[in-house]
This record gives C-alpha cells, sequence and structure tokens, in this order.
C-alpha cells in the first residue's frame, strides 16, 4: 500500500475520525474535556477549532489513518494536541509519523504536550521522539511534556538517540 499522505484535516475527515472514539471517556483522554457526546463530526469539527487550529492528518486514498493539531501557545512555543491514530493501524508507527510531520510543521523551540499519565502507548510514543515530563501529574492524571530536542532533519530515531 502507497505510504500515507500528509494533508491539512478537512472538516470532512472528522466523520471518519468520530467512528475511533467510543466513549465519552476516550474522548476526554484524546481530546481534552468540554467536548460534546454523542459525537457529530461538523459540531466537533467546530469543538476542534479545525477551522482556526492548525490541524493535520495522514490519509490513504484520502481517508485519514491519523489525526494531530498544533496550538500557538506563543511566538516560540507550539503544543502538540488532539493526536489519534485509527484503532485498527495502532503499532505500526503512524502515531510516530503524525508527530515527526507536526514537529516540522511547529518548527518552535519550544514543543510541549500533555498527556494522561497511564496513557502508556501514547508515552512510549512521546519518550521514543525525545519528550520528557516537565511537572507533577495533576489531580486529573495529567502529565505536561515537553521536547528536550528536535532536528527535523533527522528521521531516524536511532540517529536521535546517538546525538
Ligand atoms: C497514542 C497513539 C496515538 C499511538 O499511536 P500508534 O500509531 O500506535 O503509535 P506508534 O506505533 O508510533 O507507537 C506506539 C508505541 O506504544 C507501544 N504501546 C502500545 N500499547 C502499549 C501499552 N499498553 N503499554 C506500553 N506501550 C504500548 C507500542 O508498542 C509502540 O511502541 P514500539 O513501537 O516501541 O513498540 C494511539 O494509541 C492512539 O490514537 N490512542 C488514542 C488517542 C490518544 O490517547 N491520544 C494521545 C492523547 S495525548
Amino acid at each position: 500500500m502507497a505510504e500515507p499522505r500528509w494533508r491539512p484535516a478537512l472538516p470532512q475527515d472528522l466523520a471518519m475520525i468520530a467512528t475511533w472514539i467510543d466513549s465519552p471517556t476516550a474522548l476526554t483522554r484524546w481530546a481534552g474535556p468540554g467536548l460534546s457526546w454523542p459525537l457529530d463530526a461538523a459540531v466537533l469539527w467546530r469543538e476542534l477549532d479545525g477551522g482556526g487550529t492548525p490541524s493535520f492528518c495522514l490519509a490513504e486514498t484520502n481517508q485519514p489513518v491519523a489525526f494531530g493539531q498544533l496550538f500557538v501557545k506563543g511566538t516560540h512555543h507550539q503544543h502538540l494536541a488532539r493526536i489519534i491514530v485509527s484503532p485498527d493501524r495502532r503499532g505500526e508507527r503512524l502515531g510516530e509519523r503524525l508527530c515527526r510531520e507536526l514537529l516540522r510543521e511547529a518548527r518552535a523551540e519550544r514543543i510541549t504536550l500533555n498527556v494522561f499519565a497511564d496513557n502508556r502507548a501514547a508515552l512510549t510514543l512521546y519518550r521514543r521522539l525525545g519528550f520528557e515530563a516537565i511537572g507533577d501529574t495533576d489531580s486529573r492524571g495529567i502529565v505536561p511534556m515537553q521536547l528536550r530536542q528536535f532536528d527535523a532533519d533527522v528521521d531516524s530515531p536511532d540517529a536521535q538517540e546517538t546525538r
């Protein structure tokens, strides 16, 4: 199969992405509190501010297989958010590919994200990319992380580890 293509996310992608979320708990763990349940693609696009917040996906035959957003927190600070991979495609390193593309888009000196401390798959992924915890887990179970270093021209995790 062809490599997934990186492109801006479109409102119609949310119809597929909404099928990846099977409960309000999963919704909160993915995208934070305050989003409407049950999911409606158009409402979700609006609540994620898909038109205003830089939003991207990896797509195969133009259908999304992974999605993520970049929050601009300051001139030199961006924040990875709403990272998700299609449930039937997890463990293929699409999450890694998605995050590396988001990091290329970000090109900020400071890059952060938040993750639930018990989200082991996400933590494995983020640590592999070079994120480390920068604070204690809060009362909701969320830990803030920051990228130690980022070189957009180095693709291989092994190459990064030797630097
Ligand atoms: C987190 C998520 C994006 C990872 O996507 P992915 O494409 O499976 O990610 P990758 O394949 O690049 O890496 C996942 C890693 O976690 C590991 N992993 C998977 N389940 C795990 C578990 N229960 N415990 C520990 N590690 C686990 C995988 O083995 C893999 O590591 P490896 O490649 O070294 O073996 C995906 O699980 C997801 O969409 N989860 C739901 C939404 C979510 O929680 N988003 C994060 C919000 S902060």
